[in-house]
């Protein structure tokens, strides 16, 4: 068993002692990790012994396991980049040519329970491959989510969150933007729907996300225009888990000429900062985008 943040049970301490060899890794393996986080139950002070799968799951059918156990300091979420650095070689697996790195997490009322992390072959209903998305089954008060996804070669392998959003409602004018010049621009308006689940996230090197969605679209006047019209902090211990519905725009949704009106495909989509405690601070974009029109015709009324 492992900790992921640092050898603190006596069991891991061994693995810590024997030392590691992490050999150079070929620049073109790719490689899924391969281990189970416990969960939050779970801490750097809880009584292990020498746990193994068995005992995690008492043999239950259909309950995926992989050893090593891995446990984080305070319940969290692995930082599974510290067990990339640290322990590659015994909690990641090398992907083969037709495979998918996995991640199978169990939830209860929500909450999450535990997650298991391989690299496995996964074909769809029509027996056609899977190579990356995720898919949700509940049953009661449980419910499973597997995600899948492929690596690429001599990097670090990267889940990425999904996230599902939806226009509502929307309309735009065309009005002067005295902030820029007196000509008449277009303005977008928009509500949106936002669902998305951020906390595996948060592991302990996590002190906050910094949220923002962009819409995205091109015009005859620039290449590629980006809009960020809304954003939101996620402290750790806040509630990470988002269902949004109808929501308003927190900034204007300003074109700098009339490349609003009539455009049949601007791309809503959702990316996040890490503010880590310590270290680098990454950029990240969430799988799942949505395109949306806005109407031909600028609308007349107060909105
Ligand atoms: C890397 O890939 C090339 C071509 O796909 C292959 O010939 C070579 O053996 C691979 N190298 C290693 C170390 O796996
Ligand atoms: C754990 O396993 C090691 C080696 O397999 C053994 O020496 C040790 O006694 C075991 N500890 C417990 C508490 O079972
Ligand atoms: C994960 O949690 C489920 C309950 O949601 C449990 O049945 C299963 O045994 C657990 N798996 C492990 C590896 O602890
Ligand atoms: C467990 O981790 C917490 C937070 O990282 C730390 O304050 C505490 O001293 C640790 N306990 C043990 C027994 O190592
Ligand atoms: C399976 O194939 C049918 C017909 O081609 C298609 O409608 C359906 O969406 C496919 N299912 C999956 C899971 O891809
Ligand atoms: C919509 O725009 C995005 C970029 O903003 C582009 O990647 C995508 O291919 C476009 N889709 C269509 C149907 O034109």
């Amino acid at each position: 068993m492992i900790p992921s943040k640092s050898f603190l049970l006596p069991i891991a301490l061994i693995i810590g002692l024997c030392g590691i060899l992490i050999e150079a890794r070929s620049r073109n393996e790719s490689r899924c990790y391969q281990f189970t986080w416990l969960g939050p139950r779970w801490h750097n002070e809880s009584v292990f012994m020498n746990a193994t799968c068995r005992d995690a799951t008492q043999l239950a059918s259909g309950v995926p396991c992989q050893q090593p156990l891995v446990v984080s300091d305070d319940g969290t979420w692995p930082d599974v980049e510290y067990i990339w650095t640290h322990y590659a070689d015994q909690a990641t697996c090398v992907l083969a040519d037709n495979d998918v790195c996995a991640q199978y997490t169990m939830f209860f009322n929500g909450r999450v329970d535990n997650s298991t992390y391989f690299c496995t072959r996964a074909v769809d209903s029509n027996n056609t491959a899977i190579t990356n998305g995720c898919y949700e089954e509940t049953h009661g008060s449980r419910s499973t989510r597997v995600c899948f996804c492929r690596s690429v070669p001599g990097t670090i392998p990267y889940y990425r969150t999904t996230a599902q959003m939806n226009t509502v409602k929307v309309v735009v004018k065309n009005v002067p933007d005295y902030g820029a010049s007196r000509e008449r621009n277009d303005l977008g308006y928009l509500t949106f729907d936002l669902k998305t689940d951020l906390s595996n996230l948060f592991n302990w090197n996590v002190k906050q996300l910094f949220l923002y969605l962009t819409a995205e679209y091109v015009t005859p006047n620039n290449e590629l225009n980006q809009v960020v019209l809304w954003d939101k902090i996620i402290l750790r211990g806040e509630n990470a888990l988002l269902d949004f519905k109808n929501m308003n725009t927190k900034y204007y949704f300003w074109d700098d000429g009339n490349g609003l009106k009539g455009h049949n495909n601007v791309t809503l989509s959702l990316s996040w900062n890490i503010i880590p405690n310590a270290g680098l601070l990454p950029n990240i974009p969430a799988i799942g985008q949505h395109s949306f029109k806005f109407p031909v015709d600028y609308t007349q009324t107060r909105v």
